[in-house]
């Protein structure tokens, strides 16, 4: 059967955000999250809070993603839905919800691999914003990740370098945590960086080899930094808070960059795409444009709505996973530990 329009429901439940998106031929018809901020009192993710609030968020959810987007459920043409990696309590109500609809409208379930959702978010269509051309390199920086892959082509992606402990966003979140900012502390540092000097306290990059990336190192170095000032001077935080988050934030994008640089040293390939929370920062997004000039890069960076975790993502693979026949069968669980 021909079918004018290809309309796919995409899913997302594996952290804290309940998400679902319709999409039509690759174009954004809803993109609906349901954030989860009973993890605020927390100061991060309770697994066992999230997995209950996606099965409370996930009905309404994707009702409000079909009726934004002026779709019928009998007009979809499949369900694409976050398969891992994640937490395996969230993961397990958008897989089982996702194939419960595929299997009630009898139409194909398709599975998705969030990393890989986060790079291919970038061929979205959306005003403004440009696709990049293969090959490219994409860094994915988030509360969960911190990988770079080079991307052949849509599913042909390998993983070069990635985080051997902390992701980056946490790195953000501890460093925010450790100055009594509310989670997820990223923002908030963003936001008194731009205030601060970046150079008024130096904290030490480690030194990992090849493009592999630490954060862990640079938390403890932030703690005892902490620690030692406030022993002498007990509003040391208070006077120097922008500072302090001035010096983090450089110090962690300088990590990036570096690793960045070499990756582009390696592979030849100077075509740069971001997605993840943290690329919604202004140091990184101004690091990439400064690169653009000085050493003749091409950057791509999401829309604002696409760089945290979102279900359009999730769709935009679903379809392009569509055109290719690659289905899912109602045997799939879902998987917490999913590779590239
Ligand atoms: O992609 P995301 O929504 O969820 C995960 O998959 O983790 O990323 C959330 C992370 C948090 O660690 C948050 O602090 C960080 O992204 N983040 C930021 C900024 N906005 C969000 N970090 C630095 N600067 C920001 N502007
Ligand atoms: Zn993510």
């Amino acid at each position: 059967m021909l079918r004018e329009k290809t309309y796919i429901l995409g899913i997302e439940s594996s952290c804290d955000d309940t998400a679902a998106a319709v999409l039509c031929d690759g174009k954004i018809l809803s993109n609906v999250i349901a954030n989860q901020s009973i993890h605020q009192a927390y100061g991060g993710v309770v697994p066992e809070l999230a997995s209950r609030a996606h099965q409370q968020n996930i009905v309404p959810v994707v009702h409000q993603a079909l009726k934004q987007a002026g779709v019928s459920k009998d007009q979809l043409a499949a369900v694409a839905f976050t398969r891992g990696p994640g937490l395996m309590g969230s993961l397990l109500v958008g897989t089982s919800f996702a194939k419960s609809m595929a299997m009630g409208l009898q139409i194909p379930l398709i599975e998705v691999n969030h990393m890989q959702a986060h790079i291919l978010a970038h061929f979205i269509q959306k005003e403004g914003y440009k696709q990049p051309h293969f090959p490219f390199l994409a860094m994915t920086i988030s509360g969960g990740h911190t990988q770079i892959v080079e991307v052949k082509d849509y599913f042909d992606m390998r993983v070069i370098g990635e985080t051997i402990d902390d992701a980056v966003g946490e790195a953000f979140d501890k460093s925010g945590k450790l100055l009594g900012l509310g989670y997820p502390a990223g923002p908030e540092i963003d936001k008194r960086a731009a205030l601060g000097n970046p150079k008024a306290f130096h904290f030490t990059k480690p030194k990992v080899k090849g493009l592999d990336f630490s954060f862990s190192g640079l938390k403890t170095a932030i703690l005892y930094f902490i620690q030692k000032n406030t022993a002498t001077n007990p509003d040391f935080i208070k006077e120097n808070l922008n500072d302090i988050c001035a010096s983090i934030q450089y110090t962690i994008i300088g990590i990036l960059m570096d690793k960045l640089k070499k990756a582009v040293q390696e592979t030849k390939i100077n075509r740069i795409a971001i997605g993840g929370g943290v690329s919604a920062n202004s140091g990184i997004r101004q690091a990439l444009k400064q690169a653009e000039h000085q050493l003749g890069w091409e950057t791509f960076v999401p829309a604002f709505e696409f760089t945290t975790d979102n279900a359009a993502m999730i769709a935009i693979v679903g379809y392009l996973k569509f055109l290719n026949n690659d289905f899912t069968s109602q045997g799939t669980t879902a998987t917490a530990r999913l590779k590239l």
